[in-house]
């Protein structure tokens, strides 16, 4: 016995040559099957599941090309391999084309049909690998896994498979924890791109004197520690998306070379002479108020009009209350499986009301992490209100200074946010509001027509029109 291991069926007329044929395979290690016609051989690969068909060509009543269409026909069919007569390339071709994997021409050593078997099956057994890791990661990161009760969310999931298939930039906006990244993986996965890669960075993770040269690549010794070429990712997401995460983070200087990238479809790596076509569709995400950016002059306006042809705003969750508890169920499902044992984990009546309640300043990231901590509490497969954390039991925010890190705020949008709520505590009345936050009256006037200014320059502006 071999040590070889898969089924082979055998369709081959001359009684001998069949015997034969199974015989060595046998022997290699092979569990083989055979048939004395294409007819008979069909029937068996249609009632079994084999590995690879090893066929002779010429057979009385159907041929050897019948018997491959009708092969090609099963689902997740097996490879063929051919046997042709010395001298048919012809055949053998119009055979390769019908669908068959390989062939072998008459008279042959068995050593060599070996090796056309053990090549057919290697490269099946790749293509099977292949096929299994495309759809697993359909199945994490399809739209399949954006959970989208709530109308607005509803909204978002078919905006997206409106235009996935265009080449259309997209700008995700949204707090941190809103589903930024999963909703860019799925535009990606979507689209007639989804064969090609996704390449994700992160703008704010990179070093500044860095990002140049990991987005658009750099020749042998452009810079000290160059010691190869490098393609950037611009040039790894060509065919596919690049996901520019934290777009707000970029440096002016940078923004003005990612504009040029995205009007000329080309980039430069740093120390070449000349410029490469790329086509990568673009998609970034920030949780910055670009807008507001744009006015204090860090954020170009022009590349803000590159990135933002379509813009998909995800809502927080605290203003959809109708997807906390299907995302709760969903997410107590994925880390229930991961168990060891699994469980099926659920959520008692109170915790659920405890979810509703709350306002989630870190979105869905947040919910995963407070369900993640739950779930190791909790003795058996129901989550109590006794597994969430306190801040939850009591209705409050974690922590409403974490919530304004995690919300990503200039301490002028902190001050602007807290003046405006105090004052909106008392009803309007400035005196009041200026007492409370132990401001002098002239100061809170001053600072309130600074906002409603701001708030009329926004309205008035228009895009600039130089475009460099
Ligand atoms: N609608 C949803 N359905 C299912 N899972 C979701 C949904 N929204 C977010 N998640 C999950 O929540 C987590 C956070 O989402 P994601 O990383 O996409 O957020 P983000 O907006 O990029 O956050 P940050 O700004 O912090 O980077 C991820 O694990 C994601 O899979
Ligand atoms: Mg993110």
């Amino acid at each position: 016995m071999g040590e070889r291991t898969g089924t082979i069926l055998v369709v081959e007329d001359d009684e001998p040559m069949r015997d034969l044929l199974a015989e060595e395979l046998e022997d290699a290690g092979f569990d083989v099957d055979a048939a004395g016609g294409a007819a008979a051989g069909l029937e068996l690969a249609r009632a079994r599941k084999f590995d690879l068909v090893v066929t002779d060509l010429r057979m009385p009543e159907m041929d050897g090309f019948d018997l491959i269409r009708g092969i090609m026909a099963i689902p997740d069919p097996p490879h063929v391999v051919m046997i042709t007569a010395f001298g048919s390339i012809e055949t053998a071709i119009r055979a390769v084309k019908l669908g068959a994997h390989d062939y072998i021409t008459k008279p042959f050593e068995i050593e060599e049909l070996l090796l056309v078997v053990d090549k057919a099956l290697a490269e099946r057994a790749l293509q099977r690998k292949v096929a299994r890791l495309q759809r697993e990661v359909e199945e994490r990161y399809g739209l399949g896994n954006v959970i989208a009760k709530s109308q607005a969310m509803r909204e978002v999931v078919a905006l997206v498979q409106r235009i996935a298939a265009s080449t259309a930039s997209v700008l995700i906006t949204g707090e941190s924890g809103t589903g930024k990244e999963l909703i860019a993986r799925g535009i990606h996965y979507n689209s007639p791109r989804a064969g090609a890669a996704f390449v994700g960075v992160n703008l704010a993770a990179v070093p500044e004197g860095l990002i140049e040269s990991e987005l658009f690549g750099h020749k042998k010794g452009a810079f000290t520690d160059a010691r190869a070429d490098k393609n950037g990712l611009f040039v790894e997401a060509d065919g596919g998306t690049i996901f520019l995460d934290e777009i707000g983070e970029l440096a002016l200087p940078l923004q003005a070379k990612l504009l040029r990238v995205l009007q000329e479809h080309e980039v430069r790596p740093l120390g070449a002479t000349k410029n490469q076509r790329v086509d990568a569709r673009v998609v970034a995400a920030t949780n910055k108020n670009l807008d507001v950016m744009i006015k204090d002059g860090s954020f170009r306006e022009d590349l803000y009009y590159r990135l933002n042809v379509i813009q998909l705003d995800l809502p927080p969750l605290r203003s959809r209350p109708e997807d906390i508890v299907p995302l709760a169920e969903h997410i107590l499902g994925q880390l229930g499986a991961r168990q060891q044992p699994p469980r099926r984990m659920r959520l008692a009546p109170e915790a659920q009301h405890l979810l509703l309640a709350y306002n989630w300043p870190g979105n869905v990231r947040e919910l995963m992490n407070v369900l993640e901590r739950g779930v190791a509490l909790c003795q058996g497969e129901l989550i109590s209100d006794e597994d969430l954390p306190t801040h939850v039991r009591e209705k409050r925010p974690a922590d409403f200074l974490g919530a304004a890190v995690a919300r990503r705020m200039t301490l002028a949008e902190l001050e602007r946010e807290f003046i405006e709520r105090v004052l909106e505590d008392e009803a309007g009345n400035k005196t009041r509001a200026a007492q409370r936050l132990g401001l002098d009256r002239k100061t809170l006037y001053r600072k309130l027509d600074e906002y409603a200014k701001s708030a009329g320059d926004m309205a008035a502006r228009t895009p600039s029109q130089d475009g460099e």
